[in-house]
């Protein structure tokens, strides 16, 4: 039998920590939230495992903490020391155990902890909020931790929030205030500390199904229970396809607009971006993508952020099998058309070696790296392969895998092997059949990357023939179009398209006045590629408001970088990212800044 080789802890350049000495084991953290000051202060308690029998220090990350006592569990003070401040990995903290088992840690957090965004009554719907964001390395900012995806733990916590706010975490939730603004959460599987999560605001729950619900601000969460309805379904689907659902329940929580991300998977409680509100539940793809993370990345997790197309291509591809599960293989087609769009794109603007399915970030900020190549090539790669394994043979690898080396990280190497040895091999396929190497470590997509026939974007590039031919946009034939087919439109008009046929298909369509985020995003970036724009004030106003409305990292770059590309653009970007910016999260407020400053 083939044993695979999983390094105890893989060695991490993103962070400090020495786990393969000291690791930590539990954490149970005790925080005070304080909004007047905007500081989270508190006491991490730490159980470790000696990984090394005679090991002594225990290592921890941190950034832009400020550690005020460090003993053991009987309060006696342990040497500790801070290490200088690295930009991109902060300062390390290392802690004499003197044998101990236990290590106290109080400390509070400092101006700069990016993890964090304080959000004002007039940045929600009407009370106070705080949330975190840790993934990838910023967990550091908010709680001292071995900040490495390849060191898991159970944690609890107990958290003090002002007294009417509720608090939720990325474990087992309360669904009801608490009078005093106490709550004690629990977390008993072993997770990383990129998924340890906190939010505090004014939510209240409804339920969805026997094991999931919402959280959200009182003025959405009617709205978020109907949208996110599907959300059982996509659980069954998903358990059909990998096996149990290890995480008991599964919540949603819906972050006012600011929330960086489409989704982010926190384990028993994925944040939302309330852009996935629209009313049609066309956006609830993005929730199929978390769920699928409570397997590919919160089960099996990427042991460096070099690997995390072993959690975000996995991951698109399994919320793809998903949706064809419950909405069909046409429908799932025009994502994957989409996908492969958007990453074409993005292959055009990276330096080659970012277009490696095994990336090399050390030395990097990990958030500098390519946001798409990771999800869109790595997905590929697996259609590919399942194309040439058959379906069958994949699927009943990647539940076995899951099963396997559920709460274990995985590296690309390992992966790899585990590939050759039960998939390909048993099918009789060589590493050059499929391009093993090409795909892994070489740049852009190999040409045995399968294609996604869709009638109904067939459909959609003959109106937009037509539409150039000279068709009035009220005479195309657009009924029943779904917002994946009005992107595709958008995308394949060309950059020198006539301004009269655009002002025509704003005026019939509204795409300015659109708020649905994909559609807004695909009219918004054509109107500044084809300079459309400068000549029509509405526009102008609906690329301002979007880049102040929202907070999506990716889509509020992707509408930034259609602007820096002329001198007239970036001007335009700068000024209005001088006013924007104070309502961004750190993260996407640091992502803009990186691109303009680059332009
Ligand atoms: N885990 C990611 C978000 C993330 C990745 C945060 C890397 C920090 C670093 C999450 O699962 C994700 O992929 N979100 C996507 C949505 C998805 C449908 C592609 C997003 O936010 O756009
Ligand atoms: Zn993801």
């Amino acid at each position: 039998m083939y044993a695979p080789r999983v390094a105890e802890f893989a060695d991490d350049p993103h962070s400090h920590a020495r786990p393969n000495e000291i690791a930590v084991g539990h954490l149970h953290l005790d925080v005070t939230v304080d909004f007047d000051e905007q500081r989270l202060t508190g006491r991490a308690t730490f159980r470790l495992d000696r990984t090394a029998a005679d090991a002594d220090v225990v290592v921890l990350d941190t950034w832009d903490l400020e550690i005020r006592a460090v003993t053991d569990a009987a309060g006696a003070a342990l040497d500790h020391v801070l290490g200088d401040h690295d930009p991109i990995l902060g300062r390390s903290l290392t802690i004499e155990t003197g044998g101990a088992d236990t290590v106290v840690v109080d400390y509070a957090t400092g101006g700069d902890a990016r993890a964090l965004q304080w959000l004002e009554p007039a940045q929600t719907t009407g009370e106070r909020f705080l949330f975190t964001q840790s993934q990838p390395i910023l967990a550091r900012s908010w709680i001292p931790c071995q900040d490495t995806p390849a060191v898991r733990h159970p944690y609890d916590a107990t958290v003090r929030v002002p007294p009417g706010l509720l608090a939720v975490m990325s474990a087992e939730n309360p669904t009801e205030r608490s009078a005093d603004g106490v709550y004690s959460f629990a977390m008993p599987q072993p997770v990383p500390s990129y998924l340890v999560a906190l939010a505090v605001g004014d939510l209240e729950f409804r339920p969805l199904g026997p094991r999931s619900g919402v959280y959200a601000e009182p003025a959405v969460v009617d709205a978020a229970a109907w949208e996110f309805a599907d959300t059982e379904p996509m659980m069954e689907a998903a358990e059909r396809l990998y096996g149990p659902y290890r995480w008991g329940r599964y919540d949603l929580l819906v972050l006012p607009p600011s929330f960086p991300y489409g989704g982010m998977e926190n384990p028993r409680l994925t944040f939302v971006t309330p852009t996935l509100l629209a009313g049609d539940r066309s956006l609830v793809t993005v929730v199929a993508h978390e769920l699928a993370h409570s397997w590919s990345g919160n089960l099996v997790t990427n042991a460096t952020w070099d690997d995390i197309w072993l959690n975000e291509g996995f991951t698109v591809y399994f919320e793809t099998r998903i949706d064809e599960e419950l909405y069909g293989a046409d429908y799932t087609a025009m994502l994957l058309r989409l996908g492969r769009q958007a990453l074409e794109a993005e292959l055009a603007t990276l330096a080659e070696r970012d277009t490696w399915l095994s990336l090399d970030l050390a030395h990097r900020d990990p958030e500098s790296g390519p946001d798409l190549v990771p999800y869109e090539k790595g997905s590929l790669f697996l259609r590919m392969i399942e194309q040439v394994v058959g379906r069958e043979r994949l699927d009943a690898f990647l539940a076995d895998y899951f099963d396997r080396f559920a709460f274990r990280s995985m590296d690309t190497v390992t992966f790899l092997a585990l590939l050759r040895t039960e998939v390909l091999e048993p099918a009789g396929v060589g590493d050059a059949d499929v391009q093993l190497e090409a795909w892994v470590y070489g740049p852009g997509v190999p040409a045995n990357a399968p294609e996604f026939p869709s009638d109904a974007f067939d459909r959609v590039d003959r109106q937009a023939d037509a539409l150039l031919a000279g068709t009035a946009a009220a005479d195309l034939d657009t009924a029943g179009w779904a917002p994946q087919q009005w992107v595709h439109l958008l995308r394949v008009l060309p950059t020198d398209a006539p301004h009269a046929v655009l002002a025509d298909l704003d005026r019939t369509f509204g795409f300015s006045a659109q708020r649905n985020i994909e559609v807004a995003t695909a009219w918004l970036e054509l109107a500044i590629r084809s300079e459309y724009v400068w000549g029509a004030a509405e526009v102008d106003d609906a690329v301002a408001g979007f880049l102040d409305r929202h907070g999506r990292s990716l889509y509020l770059r992707r509408v930034y970088a259609k602007l820096a590309a002329t001198p007239r653009g970036l001007d335009r970007a700068r000024e209005i990212f001088a006013t924007a910016a104070a309502g961004y999260h750190p993260v996407a407020r640091a992502g803009v800044a990186r691109m303009l400053d680059a332009a």
